[in-house]
């Protein structure tokens, strides 16, 4: 499984994933570009004769990183694309100086945090009604040693 970063042009089929992987609050294409486009940003992803089946990506301010995005195509879910995603980022997180890594996971998602948990990530605190439907956040973080 060969990952690689994104570019320009897959934007257009991450904005469609986006809304596929989370009804509630997915990132449009305007966001994505925003984001890809700031300078503070990197992404990668994996794809399948042209098609994208996982992506993700972290947003950074000198040594600390968020992971903003990752997510897998439905179909493609429990085969290592997200252990993969998220192996790829944290390494390149590592090679930019980035020194810890925090996100936010809904409370009821459990897959994404054992995925989170098994990279490393700790629970810190929850945020009560963070998600627009008022789902409360655990915040997580990863420190590099
Ligand atoms: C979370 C997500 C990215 C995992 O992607 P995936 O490609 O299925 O992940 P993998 O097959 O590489 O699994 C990696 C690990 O995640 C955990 N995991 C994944 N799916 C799981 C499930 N249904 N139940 C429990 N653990 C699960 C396991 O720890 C797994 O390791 P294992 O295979 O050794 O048990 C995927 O479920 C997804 O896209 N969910 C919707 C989007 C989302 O919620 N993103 C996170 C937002 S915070």
């Amino acid at each position: 499984m060969n990952g690689r970063f994104w570019t320009i042009e897959d934007l257009d089929q991450i904005a469609a994933l986006e809304k596929e992987c989370f009804p509630v609050d997915a990132w449009n294409r305007r966001m994505l570009a925003d984001s890809f486009l700031s300078g503070n940003f990197f992404g990668v992803l994996l794809e399948e004769d042209g098609v994208i089946t996982a992506y993700g990506g972290i947003s950074y301010f000198e040594d600390e990183g968020e992971l903003v995005l990752i997510a897998t195509s439905e179909m493609y879910r429990r085969c290592g694309r997200g252990n993969k995603i998220l192996s790829d980022l944290l390494e390149e997180a590592q090679k930019r100086g980035i020194g810890r890594v925090l996100l936010e996971v809904r409370v009821s998602n459990a897959p994404a945090q054992m995925l989170y948990l098994k990279h490393g990530f700790r629970g810190l605190y929850c945020r009560t009604r963070y998600y627009p439907d008022d789902e409360d956040a655990i915040v997580m973080k990863k420190e590099f040693d």
